[in-house]
């Protein structure tokens, strides 16, 4: 098997299965919002109390991460469109790349700002009052929740954009057919997400 299409298939896998169930796990705790800052940090807080929580998040969450970045910031370089692709299957492919890009730079941002700013301050664990207080600010609330749709959406695209391309590299949806269904799917897959994780932020907004 060439390396090439072994790199494809596994850049392809790690945007799916470890990062993208855990865009769908985190966007279900941000739920919880909705509940108040006592349940809300609870709940995330309460991630943290297994010994393994950050062996966990290094191997399922951040090396596969850095991985499937990489790897998207060489293919966006690749640039292999193909010239069967109807209009709206090049709008697809664009979108996904550039989404790529920014996703990179939110999630760089995000963790910056929700984990790794409140714990050399010491204050990480009052995560709804850090939210909701960086919304609120008068001068910069409101770049904060256009950064947080933005990022949002487009790590919502991404992920949904790419079970169509997961189910492609993988053989799983080959037939027209079955790349119409694989597309409906997907594109319910973004509804949901999207919808979910803009009622959560209402919560705070
Ligand atoms: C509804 C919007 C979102 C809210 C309110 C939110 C909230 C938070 C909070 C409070 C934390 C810090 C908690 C902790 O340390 O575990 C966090 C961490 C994090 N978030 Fe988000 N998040 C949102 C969307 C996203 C999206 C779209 C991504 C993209 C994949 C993302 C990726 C991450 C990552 C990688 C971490 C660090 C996890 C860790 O190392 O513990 N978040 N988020």
């Amino acid at each position: 098997m060439d390396s090439h299409f072994l790199l494809r298939r596994i850049h392809s896998l790690t945007g799916v299965v470890p990062v993208g169930l855990f865009l769908v796990y985190h966007l279900y705790l941000q739920l919880y919002l909705h509940y108040g800052a006592e349940i809300y940090n609870n709940e995330v807080n309460s991630f943290y109390d297994s010994p393994l929580a950050t062996w966990a998040l290094v191997i399922v969450v951040y090396i596969p991460l850095l991985f499937h970045s990489l790897l998207g910031v060489l293919l966006v370089f690749e640039n292999k469109v193909q010239p069967s692709y109807t209009y709206f299957s090049h709008l697809l492919y664009w979108l996904q790349r550039i989404s790529g890009i920014g996703v990179l730079l939110f999630i760089i941002a995000h963790v910056w700002n929700a984990k790794l700013g409140p714990w050399i301050a010491g204050t990480w664990g009052t995560h709804f009052e850090h939210l909701s207080s960086g919304f609120a600010d008068p001068e910069t609330g409101m770049l904060t929740k256009t950064v947080y749709l933005l990022g949002v959406l487009g790590a919502v695209f991404h992920f949904a954009n790419g079970l169509n391309t997961f189910c492609m590299t993988w053989g799983i949806a080959l037939t027209p057919t079955s790349q119409k269904r694989v597309r409906s799917f997907s594109f319910l897959v973004f509804i949901i997400l999207t919808a979910s994780a803009f009622y959560a932020l209402a919560a705070i907004w």
